[in-house]
């Protein structure tokens, strides 16, 4: 059964107030639950109270007090209460060892852990478990004292104290009224690191990250990362932390990145723990951005949460937006001006790379729709990159359009508003439009319309009369899959104009005085087609060169015919660093396409030299941060090549780019070289944005020096795997070594499984790395094969699974996508084994191949025929609704 958006209805009754009893036991948890029940005003008496349920088992019901016939009709426990006011108590039991979807309550390594959104907390007791039903929650966890020592859940602890029998008991009181998918208890073994601050208004606040015994030591960065959080909130938007504690708690197996359970924030351990031996500086950095996230949603969530899950960006969309301009931030803080342009630049360019790969991707498939989707058959496929990513663009919209302050009086004023209350996308955009005194009823379509719009631009010059004229028109593509309307968007585009010489012309609109000139103008493109002319411009001057949609200044595709010549300048002279970066990928990308195409249709692939030059430049050029530099100088990846193809050739591209990259190596060899020498990090480890730079840098430069065919890389990396005193470098050279092979790599593969097998979020990477190794003496597939017999392997535990099952068939396209249809083979069998398993998880490994039909021909029945046997052996709704739009 598929649920739409327009049948919305506020429900019958509402719950005030939960009391929740928990006897944990891992076989038979007995929960009773007691709700103070009220039927909303105009709601006929006789209307049953219907309260949903999944994996239950029935125990009793009473009525203010008295026994009550109650009956579950599938998951849906019926009860003709016939008053307007009552208290309804449900006991009930559930087997949470046997639970290995992680949804509800479930046994990690021993330990309980809880995940209720979506739709997980009628996995622990019948309830109206939909977000606009917001109640007080009283939680009494009573368990063994020797198995269970701490007894968490959401809000402040109030009693706790022994009971008969070894067991003890530990009560919460969670003064905010919340969703029941904010729900959230932890029970177990597990110790942790606490500090006690005071926030702007002085009050103390208890911080602490619960994890168990061994993995104290990789806790200090997660607890770091809360209070930069906590003041970030503070100075940045005025929100402050309302409980009198925090806590964070890791878990080993769990489904996604974390949750924010009001107080009460369940992690996976790879966004918790962190230290220099284990984690790269990427994981130090997504620590910093998951536990941002997560604490972010505190007020953007908790305290104003969802009307319903169509509205799931409201939150989503924007918690992204906010952990992005956070840790943009926290990586802008440690340098002078010019390095915290780089930083902010930087961070933009990782989140657009990825928005680009993954989204655009989305929204070109059979999975498509729009930020605030239409209609979902399992919401939790509906947590994707495009409620997440995309819905982050469109807040970030706000921000281009109104500034700063204008941005932050929009959320003031929705605070103001909604503070307590589960709202709409529309509640949002109204208050952004209120407190900028604007129309905002266009802005709407980016809510409700599916697919990447495009923005083809026309420019003309008139030197004598110093007038640049830009038309700009904005289109989906034809093919686009989503029947959702295709309006025009307003669409804020970011424009600059560099001279000859690459400086930056002061911009006028034609009907604005001189004074408005300024270097970066925004144009508000609203009709399908607009003409804007810049006038002023020097008279008979050389043709300006255009800097288009300056910092991704919208979601959009820009169609504009630059040749490579105006590339190479834009990469060379752009003040703007983001476009300086995208000028650069637009040249790779034209050649590795030309060339990929080439390969495709069975010719000679031939290099283009205005790649290897231009990138050259950037290679030799000191005044740019390394990080900056590491971007500029990493190619498109080859999903994303692929994706641009008419018709995507994996072998083709994989091919094309290995070409590029052998000889970019080749033909600046002793550049890289000078740049690996040059880069070296002293002192102790940091994993500041400054030092990681560097460290991304020289580990680029080691893997295109590992290009070369000498034997001097394979010293270099052995070196540097042995000496280093850190994930990132260890981890790099690893990696160097396996793609340069032989037994050096072999040694070196085992050397490290030796070395961390104890720290499973290690064997996660060294898993992976063998999963993304392209097909060479082995092909990869028989060693993925190889790999799950592997006694460290486990299908249950959802990142081992992703890293070994996801990274290659995600991971590795042109393995993945062998001609003998190997891949597809596997895959399916990943999916059927998952699904009966962790449906969220097989769903996720489902999506792989919903882009089947962009492929070429070879390939495309292979991938169809795995599409239908996992269709017809596939049993849960995150499965068939994947599969199913898949072949639809
Ligand atoms: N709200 C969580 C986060 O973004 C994600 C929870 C997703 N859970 C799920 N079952 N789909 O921060
Ligand atoms: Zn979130």
């Amino acid at each position: 059964t598929v649920i739409h958006r327009r049948d919305y209805m506020p429900p019958p009754y509402r719950i005030e107030t939960v009391d929740l009893h928990f006897d944990l036991d891992p076989h038979r948890t007995v929960v009773r639950n007691t709700m103070r029940i009220v039927r909303r005003d105009g709601v006929p008496a006789d209307t049953p109270l219907e309260l949903l349920g999944e994996g239950l088992q029935l125990e009793a019901v009473t009525l203010d007090g008295v026994a009550a016939e109650a009956s579950d009709a599938d998951g849906r426990l019926r009860v003709a209460a016939g008053r307007a006011s009552f208290e309804l108590t449900v006991t009930t039991h559930c087997d949470p060892a046997a639970n290995s979807s992680l949804m509800g309550l479930y046994v990690s390594n021993g330990n309980f852990f809880t995940q209720c959104e979506a739709e997980g907390f009628r996995k622990i007791t019948y309830f109206l478990d939909r977000p606009d039903v917001m109640a007080t929650y009283t939680v009494t966890l009573a368990a063994d004292k020797e198995a269970y020592p701490v007894l968490l859940s959401n809000g402040n602890l109030v009693e706790s104290g022994p009971l008969p029998d070894g067991r003890h008991y530990a009560k919460w009181v969670d003064p905010f009224a919340k969703p029941s998918y904010l729900f959230a208890l932890v029970a177990g073994k597990l110790v942790a690191l606490e500090e006690t601050i005071q926030i702007a208004d002085g009050t103390p606040k208890l911080l602490q990250v619960w994890v168990e015994p061994q993995d104290l030591p990789k806790t200090r960065h997660a607890m770091d990362s809360l209070i930069a959080s906590i003041r970030w909130d503070e100075r940045r938007y005025g929100l402050p932390l309302d409980l009198d504690r925090f806590m964070i708690v890791a878990v080993g197996d769990f489904n996604m990145g974390a949750m924010e359970n009001k107080g009460l924030n369940i992690f996976n351990t790879k966004y918790v723990l962190a230290d220099q031996q284990t984690a790269t500086d990427t994981d130090f950095a997504n620590v910093e951005a998951v536990v941002g996230h997560e604490y972010f949603h505190n007020w953007t969530g908790n305290r104003v949460t969802c009307r319903d899950w169509f509205q799931l960006s409201l939150k989503e969309g924007l918690t992204v937006f906010r952990d992005q301009e956070f840790s943009a931030d926290m990586a802008a803080g440690e340098g002078d001006a010019a390095q915290a342009a780089s930083a902010v630049a930087v961070k933009r360019i990782e989140d657009v790379r990825m928005l680009r790969q993954t989204q655009f991707a989305e929204d070109a498939g059979p999975m498509a729709h729009p930020v605030r989707p239409e209609s979902y058959a399992e919401i939790n496929n509906f947590y994707t990159v495009t409620v997440y990513e995309k819905g982050a663009e469109v807040v970030r919209m706000y921000q281009t359009l109104f500034g700063r302050d204008g941005f932050r009086r929009g959320m003031d004023l929705y605070f103001q508003r909604h503070d307590g209350q589960a709202v709409t996308c529309d509640d949002f955009r109204q208050a952004m439009a209120d407190a900028n005194g604007a129309d905002l009823a266009q802005f709407e379509r980016w809510y409700s319309q599916a697919g990447t719009p495009r923005v083809a631009v026309e420019t003309a010059y008139d030197a004598a009369a110093g007038r640049y004229r830009l038309t700009l028109r904005q289109h989906y593509a034809e093919d686009r899959r989503s029947d959702t309307p295709a309006d025009p968007l307003l669409i804020p585009f970011a424009v600059g104009l560099l001279d000859a010489a690459g400086r930056d012309l002061p911009l006028r609109l034609n009907d604005e005085p001189e004074s408005a000139a300024a270097t970066t103008r925004v144009l508000a493109l609203t009709g399908a087609e607009q003409t804007f002319e810049f006038v002023g411009l020097p008279i008979d001057g050389a043709t300006p060169t255009p800097s288009l949609l300056r910092h991704f200044s919208a979601p959009v595709i820009v169609d504009y015919e630059y040749d490579d010549a105006a590339l190479a300048f834009l990469l060379a002279h752009d003040s703007d660093a983001f476009n300086r970066w995208e000028a650069g990928q637009r040249l790779a990308t034209r050649a590795l396409l030309e060339m990929a195409q080439t390969l495709s249709a069975g010719g000679q692939a031939r290099l283009s030299e205005t790649v290897v030059d231009a990138f050259g430049k950037v290679l030799a050029d000191d005044t740019l941060a390394p990080a900056f530099r590491e971007q500029a100088l990493t190619l498109p990846s080859e999903t994303f090549l692929a994706e641009q193809m008419i018709e995507a050739d994996p072998g083709a591209v994989h091919a094309a780019r290995t070409q590029m990259r052998g000889r970019l190596a080749e033909a600046h060899a002793a550049l890289w070289q000078r740049i690996y020498e040059a880069h070296r990090t002293d002192g102790p480890y940091r994993p500041t944005a400054v030092d990681a730079g560097r460290r991304a840098l020289r580990n680029l430069a080691l893997g295109y020096l590992a290009e070369l065919p000498d034997a001097a890389a394979a010293t270099l990396a052995e070196t540097q795997y042995r000496e280093a005193d850190n994930m990132t470098d260890r981890f790099s050279a690893l990696g160097a070594l396996a793609r340069i092979g032989g037994t050096a790599a072999q040694d070196a593969l085992q050397d490290f499984y030796r070395r961390f097998e104890h720290e499973p979020l290690v064997i996660d990477k060294w898993f992976a790395l063998q999963a993304m190794q392209p097909d060479g003496a082995a092909r990869t597939i028989d060693t993925v094969r190889r790999l799950f017999t592997h006694p460290a392997f486990n299908l249950k535990n959802p990142n081992r699974a992703r890293s070994l099952i996801f990274s290659f068939c995600a991971g590795n396209p042109a393995a993945f996508h062998a001609a003998d249809a190997s891949g597809y083979a596997f895959w399916a069998e990943q999916v059927l084994a998952l699904d009966a398993l962790n449906p969220q998880v097989a769903a996720r490994l489902a999506r792989v191949l919903e882009r089947w039909r962009k492929y070429v021909p070879t390939l495309r029945d292979g991938m169809e025929a795995a599409l239908q046997r996992v269709m017809a052996g596939a049993r849960s709704r995150d499965v068939r609704e994947v599969v199913g739009k898949a072949l639809g």
